[in-house]
């Protein structure tokens, strides 16, 4: 049992997060504590993995209040006034609290109330009216109860841990505590693409967004980064938080809202929908009231870098393509893909593919390069998982891995979200070159092949009635890989 002693030190908190993203909610919460420059204590207390519960001692409520002003993973965050095993030893705690430390909170003129929640089981009405019946007698309470909108909210968390088949009677944890602040969930719903002006097949999600931006740390007046743009949602979401951002893509259609709309039409509809005029990246920041926030976006190709030789930029935040959904692309070079004598200066080479592997040590390099010291590069990198070891994450010299989270698609792909900063400055050829230990990038379409494969397989081991010669007549595993299948439009848009 621990209960809330020496004020003017560290305060006990509890942030109650969302079940979203679970992998990446301590990573966001470290990052945002670093970025804020909060002194936190996050070791003195057992986190239990999976858990919604996240203990964290900080030396004042406005520190929690500025991390829940950030954190999109969180639901809502207490100060913890008694925790324990049973209700006995938290009604002791609560009996043990400095009564002028509660009392304010406590009032004739103040109105609360009690809202109880549960992890892992459910409790009826009844038993909630009761728990809060129990508790009321050791709490200092004056006010007037306000179920809608009253001055204080007084939270009581039940966790019956993270094996809902297998909860115990009662509560293994109980915490009581004041509520401080929401997190930042709500956003997700605001920048939601479904409601997004300009959209396309690989539009990031919009809390996936927003946790990128959190972990690349973006503050008021940063200049960020998307060197593989798209339809800008990693844009929106580095704008919402102070960022001034601009982008890079090599597909003229997407930097300038041609072709083909990616909306879903009406069945009914027999026209091709095109996109209008005004389908943009710099539309979708206009439409969330950030245009100001927009710099440009350029149309170019990744492996060549165009940029002054400069530590440009606070953040790069980015999802390069992984070869699955679309092609991994690049300019070709004169001397490959030379220009006929009529085509003269005006030729551009046809592309030829780009590995995924120097799509990712490109990235690091520029990223050396170009951010600022202590500036965070934040992008994905796809995963086979049957395969995967530490040494597949790319390194660099310049910049150390600070988060590495994995977010699961299927049995046996992930994509992995990795945070690194930059260190030190690139000085000398021998710290410009970042590298891959173990290499299973280093092909060409080596994600989608996995991918392609191992659906192909699963697919004739569940299906009994087609005998294996038939299934090698109708489609090999090499030849699905080669062609465009309705595998790759089952595949979802995590997979890019
Ligand atoms: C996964 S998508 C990015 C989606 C984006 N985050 C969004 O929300 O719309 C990857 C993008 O990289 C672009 N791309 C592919 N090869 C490139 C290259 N060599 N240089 C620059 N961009 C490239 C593609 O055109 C595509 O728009």
């Amino acid at each position: 049992m621990k209960v809330l002693q020496n004020m003017a030190a560290m305060r006990h908190f509890l942030i109650v997060f969302a079940q979203e993203h679970i992998d990446f909610r301590i990573s966001e919460i470290k990052s945002l504590v670093s970025h804020l420059g909060i002194q936190a204590d996050l070791t003195s207390h057992k986190y239990e993995e999976k858990s919604p519960f996240l203990e964290i001692d900080l030396p004042s409520e406005d520190c929690m209040q500025k991390l829940m002003n950030r954190s999109v993973l969180s639901r809502s965050a207490i100060e913890v006034w008694a925790h324990g095993s049973t209700y006995s030893e938290v009604c002791a705690g609560l009996d043990a609290v400095p009564r002028d430390e509660m009392e304010k909170y406590c009032k004739e003129d103040v109105s609360f109330c009690f809202k109880v929640h549960t992890f892992g089981k459910q409790l009826s009405s009844a038993a909630k009216l009761d728990t809060m019946k129990r508790l009321q007698d050791h709490l200092p309470l004056k006010g007037p109860v306000k179920m809608r909108d009253p001055d204080q909210v007084f939270y009581i968390f039940e966790d019956y841990g993270v094996q809902p088949n297998q909860a115990p009677d009662k509560p293994h944890r109980i915490f009581v505590g004041r509520w401080i602040s929401d997190g930042q969930k709500r956003l997700a719903h605001r920048y939601s693409v479904k409601t997004r002006h300009f959209i396309g097949n690989t539009s990031m999600d919009a809390l996936l967004s927003l946790v990128m931006t959190n972990q690349a740390g973006v503050q008021e007046g940063d200049l960020v980064l998307d060197p593989f743009v798209g339809t800008g949602s990693l844009l929106v979401a580095a704008a919402h938080f102070g960022g001034y951002v601009a982008g890079c893509d090599i597909n003229y259609n997407i930097i300038h809202g041609r072709g083909k709309s990616s909306r879903a039409q009406p069945k009914t509809e027999t026209k091709t929908k095109y996109r209008g005029r005004d389908e943009n990246i710099s539309a979708n920041l206009e439409q969330y009231g950030l245009g100001h926030r927009y710099l440009d976006v350029l149309i170019s190709d990744f492996s060549q870098d165009i940029w002054r030789e400069q530590p440009l930029f606070d953040a790069i935040i980015t999802d390069p393509p992984y070869g699955i959904r679309e092609k991994t692309r690049k300019v070709g070079t004169e001397k490959e893909h030379g220009a006929r004598d009529d085509q003269g200066s005006y030729h551009v080479p046809v592309t030829q593919s780009y590995f995924l592997s120097d799509i990712f040590t490109d990235l690091l390099n520029f990223s050396a390069h170009h951010l600022r010291l202590h500036g965070r590069l934040v992008y994905f990198l796809p995963i086979y998982r049957p395969e995967y070891s530490e040494d597949q994450i790319p390194h660099h010299p310049c910049l150390k891995i600070v988060a590495n989270d994995e977010q699961i698609l299927n049995s046996s792909m992930s994509r992995r979200l990795i945070t690194m900063e930059k260190t030190h400055h690139v000085s000398d050829a021998s710290t410009s070159m970042a590298t891959i230990s173990d290499n299973k990038y280093g092909e060409h379409n080596a994600i989608r092949d996995k991918f392609l494969v191992q659906n192909i397989h699963k697919r004739l081991k569940s299906d009994d009635s087609v005998s294996p010669e038939r299934a090698a007549d109708t489609v090999s595993p090499e030849r699905a890989a080669n062609t465009e299948t309705k595998e790759e439009v089952a595949c979802g848009s995590s997979l890019r």
